[in-house]
């Protein structure tokens, strides 16, 4: 009985406190991962190049700033799975595993501020991390909390592999209560609906995450990307309706620039995660990316869509020709509206689309001047009545921003 009173008492007390209020991510978030491009290579005996350690992600925050990713808002160097030894120390601590992470993480969290980035760390709610080799936070709580903090962590993504999914919704806020009372504002991202297949208590997510992960792992395929895309385009439980400054809802990671997409697949990804309002964490290897893959990551036309302040997510307005055809519109600011045409189809034409300024929310009965999102060149004049006519590649997108006269 006393132990139920106490339970209750701790969970009223996470509720009030608990409910997210550290100023962060007004804007989706920006920044670079480890996990889809490196995984959890840990051998750095055999691949010191590649291996997840301090090296690495020294070497991607160089780059983040010589090679321009930091000036267009790329802030966040973020560490995934396998940082960690196999055990705590004596005194329930997480240890960074001291051989590929030398200066511990302190002195890398030290070189990343250094260079005016930030510092994502990775950690589970449960027994284990994801492929049980590493400790989870289950019953270490505060203990990581403070951890995190004085290591100088600015983020924390936070899985949910061996843990109970119906201990999401006190768990998670007890998270946030332990990283809020360290004083360190730390962006807390959250694979909690992820966790529960979508089925969630989204406003209990809202006011506990400043981002969460709505469903499958991304990969490197295009194949994945759709899979992406057609959870946002079902928008299961209206979670749309959750994102927008302070926390969003997050497809996973960019894969822009890796082995599995086309020049094409790849526009599409990076013009629907601004269409989405989607935080923006790039996994791909900085030191050999294509030319036109980082000239795409680093389209300010499209950045301004992703980051616009209102930071409403693209919901689907309509498919056209068999399904084949997506079309997604996005308010923006000073009622702009961002128009998305998603190609599915794999014909290898472009497809000719015809739509109705109305039937995409072009309403205004003065017109609209309407603007590549990509290339910011005019596409003309248009009314609600008018017809708008697009060609859409294979496995592409034509993303239009259209700004009422
Ligand atoms: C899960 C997550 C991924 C990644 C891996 C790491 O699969 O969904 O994003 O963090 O674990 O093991």
């Amino acid at each position: 009985m006393i132990f139920l009173a106490l339970t209750i008492t701790l969970l009223f007390t996470f509720v009030q406190v608990g409910a997210l209020n550290n100023g962060l991510a007004l804007t989706p978030p920006m920044g670079w991962l480890t996990w889809e491009r490196f995984r959890c290579n840990v051998n750095c005996t055999v691949d010191p190049d590649n291996c997840i350690s301090e090296k690495l992600i020294k070497t991607m925050a160089d780059h983040i700033v010589t090679d321009g990713y930091r000036d267009v808002g790329y802030e966040y160097v973020c560490i995934d799975n396998c940082w960690m030894l196999p055990s705590r120390d004596e005194h329930g601590r997480l240890v960074a595993d001291p051989d590929r992470f030398p200066s511990g993480m302190k002195g890398l969290s030290d070189y990343i501020h250094g260079k005016g980035l930030k510092l994502g760390i990775y950690e589970d709610f449960g027994v284990f991390t994801c492929g049980k080799k590493y400790p989870g936070s289950e019953f270490y709580l505060k203990t990581d909390a403070d951890t995190f903090a004085n290591w100088g962590v600015d983020l924390l993504k936070f899985d949910t592999c061996n843990s109970n999914p119906s201990d999401f919704e006190y768990g998670f806020p007890a998270m946030e209560f332990y990283l809020n009372k360290t004083g360190r504002p730390i962006l807390f991202s959250c694979e909690w609906p992820h966790g529960q297949h979508g089925k969630s208590n989204y406003t209990a997510i809202r006011n506990t995450c400043n981002m969460w992960r709505t469903g499958i792992d991304v990969q490197d395929s295009w194949d994945s990307v759709m899979g992406v895309i057609d959870v946002y385009a079902e928008d299961m439980e209206n979670f749309s309706q959750y994102s927008g400054p302070g926390g969003w809802a997050d497809p996973d990671m960019l894969v822009v620039g890796d082995f599995g997409l086309s020049y094409e697949q790849e526009r599409a990804q990076f013009g629907m995660w601004a269409m989405f309002a989607s935080p923006l964490l790039m996994s791909v290897d900085l030191r050999n990316i294509r030319n036109e893959s980082k000239a795409l990551l680093q389209n300010k036309n499209i950045l301004a869509i992703n980051q616009d302040p209102m930071g409403k997510q693209a919901t689907l307005k309509m498919k056209m020709l068999k399904n084949s055809i997506y079309v997604f519109t996005r308010p923006l600011t000073n009622s702009r509206i961002a128009v998305a045409l998603l190609n599915k189809s794999d014909r290898g034409t472009p497809t000719s689309v015809t739509i109705k300024g109305s039937d995409v929310g072009l309403s205004n009965q003065n017109g609209y001047n309407v603007v590549d999102g990509f290339t910011a060149q005019s596409m003309g004049s248009f009314l609600p009545t008018s017809d708008i006519v697009l060609n859409v590649n294979p496995s592409g997108i034509v993303l239009f921003v259209a700004t009422p006269k």
